[in-house]
């Protein structure tokens, strides 16, 4: 695959947007690649948790393919937002947990693909937004939607409206990132970051994070019903098992707590 890449590090898969001739934005053939990029670390049972980030140095993604689009008709776009949509949507529903770390620009679709992730971590030289508007265009793969879930309506309505970019400390300020480290530290945060979920009990973890975004679509009631469903499913797993008793057994001179994750 020429503008997405995979590599192992232990249990974490690092997918790499690797387009940097073009600062890593998403043509159809770049969506293409990172949904087959998705489904291998779906299908790879050593790995636990992925990072997406950019190639480069100076983009994590800068948006959608302006090149690509510029020629499109109305229904060529439709299909274009779709593609993106449902593969966003597809991010955000992996059952193994995804962080993006944010190396450089993140606008537009770049903007996007973070925010489909479920933590974002930021170099100090990242710079958010959603530029559509002063391109005479809307954000169409989910920026219209994801953005006032993350920061509430006023800040969505606010960046997404005037194009405005976002730099790395205000969007920590505004809940866009968890975190923000000089460029050298991103990637080595976002491993540690990724090793501590790797760590747990990976059948507790993939339901929480189920329940999490279950919950992010429904009244509370309905949230609470799923969150019981999760919470008793691990009640017929070995790590529950094993966590529980690891933690009731008083001798401290036991080795390190590893879980089967069965
Ligand atoms: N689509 C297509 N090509 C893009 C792109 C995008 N979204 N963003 C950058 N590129 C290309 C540029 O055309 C340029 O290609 P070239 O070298 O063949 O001319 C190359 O990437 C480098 O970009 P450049 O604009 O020269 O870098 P810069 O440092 O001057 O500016 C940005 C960086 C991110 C501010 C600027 O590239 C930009 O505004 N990009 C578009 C962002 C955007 O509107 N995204 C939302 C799209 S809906």
């Amino acid at each position: 695959m020429a503008n997405v890449e995979l590599e192992k590090q232990g249990s974490i898969g690092v997918i790499t947007m690797n387009r940097p001739e073009a600062l890593n934005a998403l043509n159809t053939a770049t969506l293409q690649e990172l949904d087959a990029v998705i489904d291998r670390v779906e299908a790879d049972d050593e790995i636990l948790v992925a990072i997406i980030t950019g190639a480069g140095g100076k983009a994590f993604v800068a948006g959608a393919d302006i090149a690509e689009m510029s020629t499109y008709n109305p229904v060529q776009a439709k299909k274009f937002s779709e593609t993106g949509n449902d593969l966003f949507l597809k991010i955000e529903n992996m059952t193994k947990p995804i962080i993006a770390a944010v190396n450089g620009y993140a606008l537009g679709g770049g903007n996007e693909l973070a925010m489909s992730c479920d933590i974002r971590l930021a170099g100090e030289n990242a710079v958010f937004g959603q530029p559509e508007v002063g391109l005479g265009i809307t954000p169409g793969f989910g920026g219209t939607q994801r953005l006032a879930r993350i920061v509430g309506s006023g800040r969505a309505m606010e960046i997404v409206l005037t194009a405005r970019n976002v730099k790395a400390p205000q969007a920590k300020e505004i809940g866009l990132v968890n975190e923000v480290y000089p460029a050298e530290e991103l990637m080595p945060a976002a491993l540690k970051l990724a090793q501590r979920i790797a760590a747990n009990a990976q059948i507790a973890v993939r339901e929480s994070k189920r329940a999490i975004r279950r919950g992010l679509q429904c009244d509370m009631a309905t949230g609470a019903a799923f969150e019981e469903e999760a919470f008793a499913v691990c009640f017929s797993t070995e790590d529950q098992k094993y966590g529980m008793s690891y933690f009731l057994d008083k001798n401290k001179e036991k080795p390190a707590k590893v879980f089967s994750n069965r």
